[in-house]
């Protein structure tokens, strides 16, 4: 039996030197909802077809060390009848799974939610595991607001992702811990880095108290970002300074990477930023690359329309924008 790789082992190499992850996690109402977006009908067949069009890309290796798919598409065949967690694994790209069962409204609060999903867990992550899972995705989601997220709502998701963490790593599944605070707002940039130290400040205390293996996990954070809505929106090197800021001030270095989520910034921007992470010249502990989804999915999904004779061209558009990505998280991406 050859040994499988630890903990820490596969978090390292998630996020290998011009490696990020691609989330291709959207659980069938969400992809539902981005594929009806352009028209194309939505049905367990054109999922799959959608996501083996990107899991089979040529020359994606050297870019992409993971991907997170969903409980649908990990019981699923590519059309040459290969389970595509084969298909994914035997081109060297590690495939995992994201578990959390969504959001619902938090009680005691309003209009803040918490993530659920830790009912059979630990049963759920054994099974994924023998399907050929090596890492796991839990997301909570934090919306600033007047007072809010509150001290409640933050302790209350972070106790959940530790819970989770822990249990991933006992099942032998490498965690990756996302806090999302979203972009939707007219916050100024401050107000993001402010709640993001809050956030991830609450997020690791409880890690730590749940004595998560900080070498094998990953960290996937939102980046600290002006909101959608907000009059002035920072520059790139603003963007890096306000993020790397917060992330020095809550991270331990002991996490081998970090890896962000795109969040509703679009590919360019979603490139230009973590570009400008990387090549600021301040001490940076970790890894920081992406783990983005829609910033590395828009441009394939709209040139492939559904279309077995556009998979060529939306492999070509997907390999581009991973290129990018990977150049980016080597702080060389040139436009
Ligand atoms: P986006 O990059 O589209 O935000 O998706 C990343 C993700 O995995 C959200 O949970």
């Amino acid at each position: 039996m050859p040994t499988l790789p630890t903990l820490a082992e596969t978090a390292r190499a998630l996020v290998a030197d011009g490696k990020g992850i691609l989330a291709a996690d959207e659980t069938v109402s969400t992809i539902t909802k981005r594929l009806k977006a352009r028209g194309i009908e939505s049905t367990a067949d054109s999922r799959r077809a959608y996501r083996e069009m990107l899991f089979s890309a040529p020359d994606i290796a050297g870019l992409i060390g993971g991907v997170i798919l969903q409980d649908e598409t990990i019981r699923q065949d590519s059309s040459t009848g290969i389970p595509l967690v084969d298909l994914l694994a035997g081109r060297g790209i590690i495939p995992g799974i994201k578990v959390d069962a969504g959001v619902r409204p938090l009680a005691g609060s309003s209009g803040e939610v918490i993530t659920e999903g830790l009912d059979g867990l630990r049963e759920r992550l054994e099974e994924y595991r023998d399907l050929g899972a090596r890492f796991a995705k839990w997301r909570a989601v934090f919306t600033i607001r007047d007072g809010q997220p509150s001290e409640w709502c933050i302790r209350a998701n972070a106790n959940a992702l530790a819970r989770y963490a822990v249990l991933c790593q006992e099942q032998g599944l490498v965690p990756i811990v996302e806090p999302e605070v979203l972009m939707d707002g007219a916050h100024a940039l401050e107000r993001c880095e402010e709640v993001t130290g809050r956030v991830l400040r609450g997020v690791f205390d409880e890690l730590y108290v749940a004595r998560v293996s900080l070498e094998g996990m990953l960290l996937k954070p939102n980046m600290a970002i002006s909101g959608q809505d907000a009059p002035r929106k920072a520059s790139a090197r603003e963007v890096a300074e306000a993020t790397l800021r917060v992330l020095m001030r809550h991270v331990p270095p002991a996490v081998p990477g970090i890896v962000f989520l795109s969040g509703g910034q679009d590919h360019v921007q979603a490139t230009e930023n973590l570009n400008a992470i990387n090549q600021l010249e301040v001490q940076k502990p970790w890894k920081l690359t992406f783990s983005y989804g829609r910033a590395l999915q828009d441009e394939a999904l709209q040139a492939w329309q559904g279309r077995a004779e556009n998979v060529p061209a939306g492999q070509q558009l997907f390999h581009h924008r991973a290129w990018c990505d990977s150049a980016a998280a080597l702080g060389r991406y040139r436009g």
